[in-house]
């Protein structure tokens, strides 16, 4: 049995007078790679936001290795959990490389310089993403890919065991998709990272991830290994929708086929 990272009970959380997380429960394993999905507006951005502290949910609890969030400074707190918002337009004046040392901010303190921990983590960080030619280039020449590969290289960098995106790949071509989930999944498996990723793309998640939990109405739904969830309706319920499914060639997992239209 793994451990439970995060332990989130009774979540409510309103924007003015409109309840966007409703009573909600979720245990988040250890070392998993989980995806969030479910229909927009339902919610999975502001959970997101509850796990690293933008947003402090007045009723509800959520534990992180059994701490409660509340008890962790910010600072600590961004030692163990990497944050990858949805891609944005960003016109940061650094270079990636420069972007990946502020990734540090954490491990400093106001009176030491960069060491050669730091300086490690980031020569690191560039490697695993096979961003080293992207070091030097000002972030705001990257294009979409090249960027949020950074932004991903970044959350490395900071040195956590959590990695936790929302919608990472949602605008990038097939290619730099790919390219993204590799690399996740390369973290996942190499660097047994746990990874919560926030994603529309369900056949995605349902080849790379280990659970998919489906958060529609501020509740959760649907919890449980990721091939389960193209079984009992279970996506036409969450959808309204009717979905076609094959099995996939090389894998044998159920996935969705987009439908014809007559
Ligand atoms: N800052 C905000 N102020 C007011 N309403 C918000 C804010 N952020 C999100 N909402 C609303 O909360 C609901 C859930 O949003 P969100 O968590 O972004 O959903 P998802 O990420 O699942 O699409 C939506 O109805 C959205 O309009
Ligand atoms: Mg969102």
């Amino acid at each position: 049995m793994n451990e439970i990272l995060f332990d989130i009970k009774n979540l409510s959380f309103s924007f003015d007078k409109k309840k966007v997380l409703n009573s909600l429960s979720l245990n988040i394993t250890k070392a998993d790679f989980l995806s969030i999905i479910g229909p927009n507006g339902g919610g999975k951005t502001t959970l997101v936001k509850c796990l690293i502290r933008i947003y402090k949910p007045p009723i509800g609890t959520i534990l992180l290795n059994n701490i409660p969030l509340e008890k962790i400074s910010q600072k600590e707190l961004a030692k163990q959990i990497s944050y990858v918002p949805q891609i944005s337009e960003n016109n940061f004046p650094f270079t990636a490389k420069e972007f990946l040392m502020l990734a540090r901010y954490p491990h400093l303190s106001r009176f030491t310089s960069i060491s050669a921990n730091d300086k490690k983590a980031v020569t690191e960080a560039f490697d695993i993403t096979n961003t080293n030619h992207l070091s030097d280039r000002h972030m705001n020449t990257l294009s979409g890919g090249e960027k949020q590969m950074i932004f991903i290289a970044a959350a490395l960098a900071q040195g956590g065991d959590v990695i936790i995106l929302d919608e990472p790949a949602t605008f990038l071509d097939p290619k730099h998709e790919h390219d993204i989930y590799k690399i996740l999944r390369k973290i996942h498996l190499q660097k047994k990272k746990t990874i919560v990723s926030v994603t529309h793309n369900i056949n995605s998640a349902i080849l790379y991830s280990d659970k998919i939990a489906i958060l529609k109405n501020g509740e959760i739904d649907f919890y449980g290994n990721s091939d389960q969830v193209t079984k009992d309706g279970i996506l036409e319920k969450t959808y309204d929708k009717k979905f076609t499914f094959i099995k996939h060639p090389s894998c044998n997992k159920s996935i969705i086929v987009p439908e014809v239209i007559q």
